[in-house]
């Protein structure tokens, strides 16, 4: 039998073994069942525990797996990027997700939805600038990463990653030359992500982007260029 509690509490059965763990800010949408932990004493951190989590689920093998976006999950993007991230989007905004066909995915987790992305295509505009070839950039098409979320205790086991190589791939796929994001300035975990991990290199600074936070919040462009 298992019982919910946060993230940052822990669970122990009569012999002192591990039994669950919840994530504490979706525990409506995961429970993870992680039976059998033998933890000589109650005194572990929640860093110890999930170290210990990946161990384990490295030898139970788990595994993460992507899905197509259906009206029947769509609950699940809003439930992921309202959890995760600090903007609302509409009820318009997610029912256009059902249109851009592999340009958002969600992620499981042995089974468990713990993360999505959502992009958008931008294609060649024909301003003045770009028709005439002075603007390079505007004349090539982009994928625009508009959300792009994993659970907190879900992170650094590959879901993120499995995303962004998918989202890669359309762009190869598409012959897209180039795809991006906007990272909030102070959102050091994700801009070091982007550049170590997905391999985007750090672009122009763009004052007051995030206008709905109060101050107006900082940004910078992450871009990789498709070959
Ligand atoms: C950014 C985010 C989506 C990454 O997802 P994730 O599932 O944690 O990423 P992964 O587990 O696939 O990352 C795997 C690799 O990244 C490394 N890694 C994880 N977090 C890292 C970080 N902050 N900086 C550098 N490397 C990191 C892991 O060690 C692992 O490396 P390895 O393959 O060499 O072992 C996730 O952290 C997140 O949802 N953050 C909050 C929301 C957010 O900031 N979204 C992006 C804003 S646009």
């Amino acid at each position: 039998m298992f019982l919910e509690v946060e993230a940052s509490t822990v669970a122990w059965d009569a012999q002192g073994h591990f039994k669950f763990l919840t994530c504490k800010p979706c525990c409506a949408l995961c429970i993870i069942p992680l039976t059998h932990f033998a933890l000589p004493t109650p005194s572990y951190t929640f860093s110890d525990l999930k170290r210990k989590m990946v161990a384990t689920a490295e030898t139970a093998n788990y595994s993460i797996q992507l899905d197509d976006l259906t009206p029947n999950n769509l609950g699940v993007l809003r439930r992921i990027n309202n959890v995760v991230l600090p903007a609302q989007y509409s009820d318009a905004w997610y029912k256009d997700s059902l249109n851009v066909g592999q340009l958002v995915k969600l992620a499981y987790f042995n089974d468990i939805p713990v993360g999505a992305i959502r992009c958008g295509l931008e294609t060649p505009s024909l301003t003045k600038g770009s028709s005439n070839g002075t603007d390079s950039s505007a004349a090539v098409a982009k994928i625009y990463i508009m959300t792009f979320a994993v659970l907190a205790p879900y992170r650094g086991y590959g879901v993120g990653k499995k995303l962004i190589e998918h989202i890669l791939e359309q762009a190869e796929t598409m012959f897209v030359k180039e795809v991006y994001c906007h990272v909030w300035v102070e959102n050091e975990d994700a801009m070091r992500w982007y550049e170590n991990v997905a391999g985007f290199a750090k672009g122009e600074f763009v004052a007051g982007y995030y206008k709905r936070m109060t101050p107006p919040g900082d940004a910078y462009v992450f871009r990789k260029k498709i070959e």
